[in-house]
């Protein structure tokens, strides 16, 4: 009995050992791994150069205006214009009538404050300078005049000029109030959300 236990251990042994090099031999045969060489790294892309000429929407040399045409800022006196709408709530309207004469403002010579003014603009049939313009935001007090910060009309407010859009706008505004495409709010509602 032990004898065949033995033998049939030893059997069974030797049938491991066959195995064992069977399987080592078949794993040397697929064990060298094909060593690729690594891929090269891509060359750096040359950097593109793009020249003054390139860039500008004209297509015309940026830092050369010369061939560019000069737009016609050509509107309606004061009073024959019609008012367009604002851009967005409580944007400074543009000015739809002609400036001819009336620019640059200086010190001296401020025309556009005639008409606009509140106490000039019912005469003029001008639209009033808006509350927000006779106060100092800043230091929160109310102004008898004008805010000489707002003197400059122009830097806020834009003649328009008869151009087509270089780049196409897409940008819809939403008003909150009915009368907010003609008619400004700011002062009002300044503090809206603020505690
Ligand atoms: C002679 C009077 C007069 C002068 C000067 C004048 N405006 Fe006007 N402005 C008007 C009148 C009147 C309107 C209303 C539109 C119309 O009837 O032409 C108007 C409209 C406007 C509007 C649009 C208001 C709205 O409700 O949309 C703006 C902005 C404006 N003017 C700014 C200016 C600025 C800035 C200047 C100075 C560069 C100026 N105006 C000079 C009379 C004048
Ligand atoms: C710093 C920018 C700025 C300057 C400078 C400025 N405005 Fe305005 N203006 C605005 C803005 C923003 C609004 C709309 C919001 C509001 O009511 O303040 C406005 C609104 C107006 C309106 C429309 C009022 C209404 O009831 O809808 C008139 C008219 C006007 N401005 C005239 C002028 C005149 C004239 C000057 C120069 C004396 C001037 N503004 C200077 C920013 C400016």
């Amino acid at each position: 009995m032990l004898i065949r236990m033995l033998k049939t251990n030893r059997m069974i042994l030797v049938g491991m050992l066959i195995l064992l090099v069977f399987a080592v031999g078949c794993s040397k045969q697929t064990a060298p791994v094909q060593q690729e060489a690594a891929p090269e790294a891509p060359a750096a892309a040359a950097p593109v150069l793009v020249s003054d000429d390139e860039l500008s929407y004209r297509n015309e040399p940026l830092m050369d205006p010369s061939d560019t045409p000069v737009p016609s800022f050509e509107a309606p006196d004061p009073g024959d214009a019609d008012l367009m709408e604002r851009a967005f709530e409580n944007s400074p309207p543009l000015i739809p009538h002609t400036t001819d004469g009336y620019l640059p403002i200086t010190i001296n010579d401020n025309q556009c404050l005639e008409c606009h003014l509140p106490e000039n603009a019912v005469d003029a049939e001008a639209t009033a300078t808006p509350a927000s313009h006779l106060y100092d935001i800043r230091r929160d007090v109310q102004l008898k005049d004008l805010n000489p910060a707002n003197f400059n009309c122009t830097q806020c407010h834009a003649t328009q000029a008869e151009v087509a859009p270089l780049v196409a706008n897409t940008f819809e505004p939403y008003f909150r109030t009915d009368d907010g495409a003609s008619q400004s709010n700011l002062l009002d509602i300044l503090n809206d959300g603020v505690e």
